[in-house]
């Protein structure tokens, strides 16, 4: 029997002390998944002996990203992942975060974004040369790795003017561990005071320190050489506070870098991966994208019109973002008491929203497990209410670099499909890992032809 409270909303109701928390932790897109079935899109389950309120309703989601978002505040969660990321856009709350969010933004308006694009084009051309060398090769490539370099390679190259060629695989197993760390410190609390005691936590902030040590040698060389270019650090450097005219501390500018590195690659790296993985299990599909890209490209460099032309390129974009969405749930915490889909939400309580339940939730999408690009063709997404598709959020605090991700995936997908072609390799695992983002668990291997 499923049991109600306070007006509609179902808890979720398992055997043995804290079951339903136990398998929240373990595996919460299968939980997640079966308590959609079971209790529709809202449902409360017990969490650390507080009511976790769940939901993948549009309604309740648009009031708590859009409507009512002064009443909330990034959750537990992310404050955690402040111990890496420090106070930057991601993290950071209030006026603070409204002045740093004005500061970045323009750096992302379209026409800004269309002067990077020539800097995409030479990162992702140089990728493509690269991977010439396992073309042929009987052993499989890990393509999520491959994917996390050069969307790396593309932040750093487009945003910061600078160059992690020697340090990216290096940066790339200190992002694994710590992005580990953290959400063990989330889902495992109880863990913490041990993490000091064991030692993890000074290793954790050994990895951080190498970092660290990255990001200051970049604005150091940015700092000595004075060069004046268009990017995000020359912007964040020029920066003034209106009142006192003083610059960023060496903190924030840290923060603010980081935080742009680490929430530009690994989503965009992940959406490539799970459209890798999509795209060579059909064919179908996987042929009309090869030959749209073939047709309106051929062998020539990549113009910006040409991402309007490959049309259906997008439509595959957009629905393996349904299916995988990289950033799988955001979470909030109540200031004050709210009403939500009909449930009193208390100050200081969590609403975790699941975009993964909403992507995938049969009331708004026929056959939510099949992947059908045709989803996402134009007439399609207009007769669709906004709501029940949202990878980069909603609200204010939406993703700042959704249309930067857009372009960057279109295009390498595009160029990277002219040149070669991909086989499924089906005796390697594929699972679902839902740390901070939507990961492959052991990575999506394919051959290269
Ligand atoms: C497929 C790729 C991406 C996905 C799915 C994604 C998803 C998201 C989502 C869902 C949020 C909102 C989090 C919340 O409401 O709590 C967010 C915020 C953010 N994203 Fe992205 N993102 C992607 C790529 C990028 C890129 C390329 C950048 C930068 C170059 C970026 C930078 C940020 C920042 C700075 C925020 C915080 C914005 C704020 O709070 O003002 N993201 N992203």
């Amino acid at each position: 029997m499923v049991k109600r409270i306070n007006s509609e909303i179902p808890v979720v109701q398992k055997k043995g002390l804290f079951a339903a928390q136990r398998q929240f932790l373990q595996h919460p897109i299968n939980f997640l998944a079966a308590c959609q079935e079971t209790y529709g899109n809202t449902f409360l389950v017990n969490f650390f002996m507080r009511k976790l309120f769940i939901t993948s309703d549009p309604e309740a989601i648009k009031h708590v990203l859009q409507t009512n978002n002064k009443n909330y505040i990034k959750d537990f969660g992310y404050r955690q992942l402040k111990l890496a990321l420090g106070n930057g856009l991601l993290m950071n709350e209030g006026e603070s975060w409204m002045q740093q969010r004005r500061l970045a933004q323009p750096i992302f308006y379209k026409k800004r974004l269309n002067g990077l694009f020539n800097i995409m084009v030479d990162v992702v051309e140089g990728f493509c040369e690269n991977l010439e060398q396992s073309r042929g090769q009987s052993e499989p490539i890990n393509l999520t790795r491959t994917m996390n370099v050069v969307t790396s390679d593309v932040v750093i190259k487009t945003l910061l003017g600078g160059d992690f060629a020697n340090d990216n695989r290096d940066i790339q197993n200190t992002i694994n561990h710590t992005q580990t760390y953290i959400v063990k410190r989330i889902r495992e609390p109880y863990t913490i005071p041990m993490m000091y005691i064991s030692g993890k936590h000074r290793r954790f902030k050994k990895d951080i320190g190498r970092f660290d040590k990255v990001i200051y040698d970049i604005i150091d060389e940015r700092k000595k050489s004075g060069e004046q270019t268009n990017d995000l650090l020359s912007m964040l450097l020029e920066a003034r506070d209106q009142d006192t005219g003083e610059g960023m501390n060496a903190q924030q500018l840290r923060d603010e870098i980081i935080t742009m590195y680490v929430a530009g690659h690994e989503t965009s790296a992940n959406a490539l991966s799970w459209t890798w993985h999509l795209l060579v299990q059909h064919p179908d599909i996987y042929k009309k994208m090869k030959d749209e890209v073939t047709s309106v490209l051929g062998d020539r460099r990549p113009e910006l019109e040409d991402l309007k032309a490959m049309q259906y390129t997008r439509q595959v974009i957009d629905e393996s973002m349904r299916i995988y969405p990289p950033a799988w749930a955001v979470g909030r915490e109540a200031l004050d008491t709210d009403e939500v889909a009909g449930h009193t939400l208390k100050k200081g309580e969590i609403c975790f929203i699941s975009i993964y339940n909403l992507h995938h939730d049969p009331e708004l999408w026929e056959n939510p497990e099949i992947f059908n690009p045709d989803r996402f063709n134009p007439e399609a997404v207009k007769a669709r209410p906004k709501g029940y598709y949202i990878p980069f959020g909603g609200g204010p605090r939406m993703c700042i670099g959704n249309h930067f991700a857009l372009m960057e995936i279109h295009l390498l997908l595009a160029c990277m499909i002219r040149r070669f072609d991909f086989e499924f390799v089906p005796e390697h695992p594929v699972e679902m890992e839902p740390l901070v983002t939507l990961r492959p668990k052991y990575g999506i291997r394919v051959k290269v032809k």
